[in-house]
């Protein structure tokens, strides 16, 4: 459908050699110096209605991802998240709710920015697409395409979705009866209104970009993952790929950001948008190139062509490599039904947030949301899961250990070599660890590395799961033993008391460490109460039982912290558990 009214001469295009489209070259050198510069992305918000659930889990996935990364070395990641504030959508938002198109972003924009204040979104910019600094990237990107002949002046005639603002050919378009009865045009991915769009406009040479886009996806296995999604790009690459209309005339939308020296043209709202993530790392001043690419996208699926083909191709069409990694996670649905406005069934993340605390709703969302599939939301589920996992197993284990009746020293108990020897199966009076306790050391020792591999593979949910299943193995090493059975003034008792409530000290010294890019406060309630200091808590210094291994262990001998609070309160008081088993 794409006629060129005015063709401009074409160039060939030339692509960056050093970051190679992610040729087998990568050294682990490079890999390194990659790594030491990492920058995280959430997608930038529409501004047309307020921030739900699923937006959180967004900028969630980011916040823990860039946090443990922080964790792990003292190079600070860059982590940029904000607002996409221009384009149709938000203008025909604005006009129905009868306010300028920017005093509706001004309110929506400090919404986000309240809700990722209030939810411990950890990010180091946040960026609006009205702001002075993102004009000039996104003007500078269009020259440089520009420059390198890739944009031509062309008639587009086809469908437009304002909701999803996207082209769309005529075999993503179906009808559906709409309000009065009659056959309405609607894509048939998102059910979204289109209309039908006639007009000259600035044209993208996408065409051009089909094979270095596969030799990139080809060439870089986990450029996109899951998997799934990553075959889903390659996949688009053997469809039709019509050169991409990227301006609108400025009669019909006039808020965004003019085409430099065309201003009846306006830039395309997803170009404007899709420039952010060099903006917000300095483009077009030259301090951008010690950053780019090493940038991580985290998106939700619905926006995956357009950060997997439509990015990748305007980067390299603008000499630059497609970023380092693209992360893509699938959709909250409620009660079994996508969330929508007309259904009444958003869910409203700061009634969430209030109601299961900060650090309880992002375990519930990252706890359960899985990338690869659409999660299904509904309150129980939140209460079941942190009354159980963080409450009962992880809060319980804590207070079973520190409690006044069984360790009324307040302190970190010493560990006994000889109860505890570094040989399974050694045998002597005073050897008191079975198998299953070196079963537990062995798999707390080996978490942080499980952590780090999920962490690494995008797979949160499978970092929280495997330290929720060593908190039961704890909890189970700790019921074996039954301390509060033990004699503490008995010579033979006393310093395999002091062993068992020392192992289980450490574990839960692992798993504080480990949650924190999770549950930061609860992380930090709890790694104070043992007694940790802020410099003790990164992954490097994290030694685990230093003592079974032959090493000192600083904590040995230290005071606990004051706080003997609950961990984390059950939220559903009619099922606590009995007073009794509680004491335990
Ligand atoms: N403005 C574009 C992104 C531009 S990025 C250069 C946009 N905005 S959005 O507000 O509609 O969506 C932002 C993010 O929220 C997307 O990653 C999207 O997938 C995510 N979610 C929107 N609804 C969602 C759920 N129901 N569940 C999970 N995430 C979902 O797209």
């Amino acid at each position: 459908r794409l006629r060129p009214l005015v063709q401009s001469q074409r160039t060939k295009v030339r692509f960056p050699r050093t970051h190679g489209c992610g040729h087998a070259s990568s050294s682990r050198a490079r890999e390194g110096a990659r790594d030491a510069r990492a920058c995280f992305t959430t997608p930038i918000f529409y501004v047309n209605a307020a921030p739900h659930i699923g937006h959180l889990y967004s900028a969630l996935l980011a916040d823990a991802l860039c946090r443990h990364r922080r964790l792990r070395g003292p190079a600070a990641p860059r982590f940029s998240t904000g607002t996409d504030e221009h384009g149709l959508k938000i203008q025909q938002a604005a006009a129905s709710a009868g306010l300028t198109p920017a005093e509706l972003c001004d309110r929506v924009s400090a919404q986000f920015q309240q809700l990722f204040r209030e939810a411990g979104i950890s990010s180091s910019d946040f960026i609006r697409t009205t702001e002075a600094r993102h004009r000039v990237a996104v003007q500078h990107f269009w020259g440089v395409l520009e420059a390198r002949g890739l944009l031509y002046k062309g008639l587009y005639e086809g469908w437009y979705c304002a909701s999803d603002e996207c082209f769309l050919p005529e075999a993503k378009v179906t009808r559906q009866p709409g309000p009065s009865g009659d056959s309405c045009p609607v894509s048939l991915e998102s059910g979204h209104p289109v209309s039908w769009t006639r007009e000259e406009n600035y044209i993208f040479r996408l065409s051009q970009f089909r094979e270095p886009l596969r030799r990139w996806l080809q060439g870089s296995p986990r450029a996109i993952t899951p998997e799934p999604f990553h075959h889903a790009a390659l996949q688009w690459l053997e469809e039709e790929l019509p050169d991409l209309s990227v301006s609108r005339r400025s009669s019909l939308l006039h808020w965004g950001i003019p085409v430099p020296g065309d201003d009846s043209q306006t830039i395309y709202v997803w170009l404007d948008a899709l420039v952010n993530y060099l903006t917000v790392i300095g483009y077009p001043d030259a301090e951008f190139t010690s950053w780019w690419p090493a940038t991580t996208h985290i998106i939700g699926k619905d926006i995956l062509k357009f950060h997997a083909i439509y990015w990748p191709a305007l980067l390299l069409g603008a000499g630059l490599s497609p970023p380092h990694r693209i992360c893509v996670h699938s959709h909250w649905t409620v009660s079994g039904q996508k969330m929508s406005k007309s259904l009444g069934n958003v869910v409203d993340p700061r009634t969430c947030l209030d109601r299961y605390t900060v650090d309880g709703f992002r375990y519930f969302l990252l706890r359960q949301g899985v990338p690869s599939w659409d999660c299904d939301y509904y309150d129980e589920k939140v209460i079941k899961l942190l009354d159980s996992e963080l409450a009962d197993a992880l809060g319980g284990l804590l207070n079973r250990c520190t409690a006044n009746r069984i360790n009324p020293s307040g302190t970190y108990p010493a560990f006994c070599a000889t109860c505890f020897p570094r040989e399974p199966g050694s045998t002597g009076p005073s050897v008191r660890a079975q198998a299953e306790d070196y079963a537990l050391v062995n798999a707390v020792a080996t978490l942080p590395t499980q952590v780090a591999d999920h962490y690494d593979n995008f797979q949160i949910y499978k970092a929280l799961e495997a330290v929720s299943i060593c908190v039961r193995q704890t909890n189970g090493f700790v019921q074996r033993h039954a301390p509060w059975k033990l004699d503490r003034e008995s010579p033979a008792d006393a310093p395999w008391l002091g062993t068992v409530l020392h192992v289980a000290l450490e574990c839960l010294r692992v798993f504080g460490t480990l949650l924190q890019p999770v549950t930061p406060n609860l992380a930090d309630k709890l790694l104070s109460r043992l007694g940790v200091s802020d410099t003790e808590r990164s992954l490097e210094k994290l030694f685990f039982l230093p003592r079974f291994y032959g090493h000192p262990c600083p904590f040995e001998g230290r005071k606990l912290g004051p706080e003997t609070g609950h961990l984390f309160p059950r939220l559903d008081q009619s099922r606590a558990w009995p007073a009794k088993a509680h004491r335990t």
